[in-house]
């Protein structure tokens, strides 16, 4: 039975390549969820079944699927159709396969950064996008592989792949749903890590098995298989997923385990369904006709145009044509006995001849694949009248998906302060109202960021240097080691002092790495750039060991002090007595400007830069002296200051993306980016003057 949400005639439900492409936004805050409803529905029409039953079911159906696909291949190869069938194979797995491990980019967010499901999660998501290296991700690996078949003009970015017509809507169901989900992470958490946990266990997806066969050294077939680890040192994925699913069941109880086993069955049912649909597609593709249809069905409105002074067997063939674009079986059969195809000889037909020529009258119409699907098909047509007419048309007709939504409505409420708004901010979801705080928030700290740049304060230059930014960075290390030097005259700050100043870092601190939250995206993590900034962030989260998680280190030296704080997502810690209101500006800040990873891509490339480089050489030394001096750990410090480092740390990665960024600039757009990379340098420590904050209020 079709559920009430999932229909193919509703034309105000939503395509799923319309809900693929949304889910693909690094920006979309779909709150409420109006496709909430939809998934639920989808969630539910799969009965219930334990996660340890369906492990090795997966690993089973997915061995036979294999060799099904295989032999399907084999049969192709003997008929010469075997490219066919692995160009195709590799459109139908594209949706899925180019984002292989994106439903967990969302699942880490600063209200966990604390926490150990999610860091094992980041830990898998951080495999899967090739952290340390750019392009580096199984959809990276993906994309290489349709680069080769050239299958790959829509490939990138994976939300162009909505756009291609020669993709099945069922091969969006299951990724389109999958990252709506990631991008709800607070109400699917368990699902997420279920359906996480299936695709891994399913191993490379099975309709790739006779491409593998054929091209085995043309791809990274390790990246392409979800299940495996990306590097030798690793245990495979899988095992990380089930270490996972398991941890988070025993935390969360019953209803988490009844999550995650519903995420599984679900994954595992999509799977199932979408391989049926995808082998019926392939082997209705090895008939020559199949692909001519879609090619006249794709083609046939646009053709009408030009056709409307020939008559064919007594009709208009621009009559003839429009039928085509739902039915084009009755117009193949009139154009095979056309005067202008030879059955069985493309090469003397001059549909692909005289008219395809240079000089003739369709020159350029038809892109190279095309022609050679009319070869194809002329070439397989009986030259005898009578058996054209007894061939069966090719029946596999895909199917039409639309996801039914519901109307959103505006039901949250802004935070009502500064303290409410650290809590909002901590997780992921973010009503419409509370994105326009956040969006505002930005705004007026930006606009104070900008008050008397150029006549004050440390600031990157008025211009980007000739050479790069790595020469000022040693020049800003140098200062910073002088300033170093100079105060080693200077008295320490009093015990207590540094006690309280300590605590005030704490809202910011707690939440290391939230600017650059945005870039947890799976495709944003993978860019030339991206990929600096998602690496930062991973090794702020302390790369999956919580000894060396940078906000367990600063809780843990809060501790030493004597202070225990509630948990950083909680109202509890934002109300927190000793706290004052001027300790959240800056996160609020941090965890504002990191949902809006492209909006304010240049800035944050800016508050990046200044905030990694901050301490190195000089203020950690400082800081580290004093909590000596008073016998607390000195160990965030010191760990900042190496990590930071400006030749291979940090900083240096920092600079390198900024670099990278500007060269990617028009000429004429330099000057503007580079002023906005500044303010997002300034903005780590804006001016916060009367005139200052008035000129904010006036942006
Ligand atoms: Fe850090
Ligand atoms: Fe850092």
């Amino acid at each position: 039975m079709i559920p009430s949400t999932r229909c193919s005639d509703d034309p105000a439900a939503l395509p799923i390549q319309t809900v693929f492409a949304r889910a693909c936004d690094p920006e979309s805050s779909p709150h409420p969820d109006a496709l909430r409803p939809a998934i639920v529905a989808e969630l539910d029409r799969v009965p219930l079944s334990a996660v340890a039953a369906l492990g090795p079911a997966v690993r089973e159906w997915a061995a036979a699927e294999r060799t099904r696909f295989a032999a399907l291949f084999d049969t192709a190869e003997s008929e010469g159709c075997a490219g066919v069938l692995m160009r195709r194979a590799a459109l139908a797995c594209a949706p899925l396969a180019s984002l292989s491990g994106a439903w967990l980019q969302w699942m880490s967010e600063p209200g966990n950064f604390e926490e150990a499901i999610s860091m094992g999660l980041l830990m898998l998501f951080a495999a899967d996008v090739g952290a340390g290296h750019p392009r580096a991700s199984r959809g990276s690996a993906y994309l290489s592989l349709m680069q080769h078949l050239r299958v790959a003009v829509h490939a990138h970015p994976a939300s162009h792949l909505a756009q291609d017509r020669r993709i099945a809507d069922q091969s969006f169901y299951l990724p389109a749903i999958a990252l709506t989900m990631s991008r709800h992470p607070e109400v699917y958490q368990g699902e997420i890590i279920g359906l996480d946990l299936c695709l891994r266990e399913a191993g490379v997806l099975p309709p790739l098995d006779g491409v593998r066969s054929r091209l085995p050294h043309v791809a990274d077939w390790t990246a392409l298989d979800p299940g495996l680890a990306r590097t030798s040192d690793r245990a495979p994925a899988v095992e990380d997923a089930r270490a996972v699913a398991a941890a988070f069941a025993e935390g969360a109880g019953p209803p988490g385990a009844t999550a995650i086993d519903r995420g599984f069955a679900w994954a595992f049912d999509a799977l199932r369904d979408w391989c049926d649909e995808t082998y019926q597609e392939l082997d209705a593709a090895r008939d020559p006709a199949f692909e001519m249809a879609e090619l006249v069905r794709s083609r046939a409105r646009e053709a009408s145009s030009y056709h409307g002074r020939y008559v064919v067997e007594g009709r208009p063939l621009k009559e003839w044509l429009t039928e085509a674009c739902t039915d084009p079986v009755p117009f193949l059969a009139v154009l095979a006995g056309s005067r202008i195809i030879r059955p069985g000889r493309s090469g003397a037909s001059s549909l692909t001849g005289r008219l395809l020529s240079e000089r003739g009258p369709m020159f350029r119409v038809f892109p190279d694949e095309d022609v050679d699907t009319i070869n194809r098909w002329i070439d397989a047509l009986p030259a005898d009248p009578g058996e054209r007419a007894a061939l069966k048309p090719p029946a596999h007709q895909p199917r039409r998906i639309r996801l039914r939504t519901v109307p959103e409505t505006d039901t949250g409420r802004a935070p009502a302060d500064l303290r409410q708004a650290y809590t909002y901010l901590m997780r992921r979801a973010m009503t419409p109202a509370t994105r326009r705080y956040a969006l505002r928030y930005v705004e007026e700290w930006l606009a104070r960021s900008r008050f008397g740049m150029n006549s004050s304060d440390p600031a990157l230059p008025a211009e980007p240097p000739a050479g790069g930014l790595r020469p000022w960075l040693l020049d800003q290390h140098d200062l910073h080691n002088d300033d170093f030097q100079h105060d080693q005259g200077v008295a320490l700050p009093r015990r207590a002092d540094v006690i309280d100043s300590t605590l005030q870092l704490a809202p910011t601190t707690l939440i290391d790495g939230a600017w650059l939250s945005g870039y947890t995206d799976y495709q944003l993590a993978s860019t030339e750039r991206g990929h600096f900034l998602f690496e930062t962030y991973w090794d702020e989260l302390g790369n999956g060991e919580l000894n060396l998680n940078h906000p367990l280190i600063f809780r843990d030296a809060l501790k030493d002090m004597g202070i225990d704080l509630p948990p950083t997502r909680s109202p509890e810690f934002a109300a927190w007595p000793d706290l004052w209101d001027q300790s959240f500006e800056l996160p609020v800040y941090w965890l504002a400007v990191g949902r809006f990873p492209r909006t304010f891509e240049a800035e944050i490339l800016g508050l990046n830069l200044a905030m990694e480089l901050s301490g190195v050489g000089g203020s950690y030394r400082r800081a580290r002296q004093s909590l000596r001096e008073y016998g607390f750990s000195t160990l965030f410090v010191d760990i900042h200051n190496t990590i930071d480092n400006v030749a291979t740390g940090h900083s240096a990665w920092a600079a390198d993306a900024i670099d990278g960024y500007l060269t990617q600039q028009a000429p004429a757009a330099r000057a503007e980016v580079w002023e906005r990379i500044r303010t997002g340098y300034r903005s780590l420590n804006p001016p916060s003057g009367f005139w200052a904050r008035t000129a904010a209020r006036r942006a």
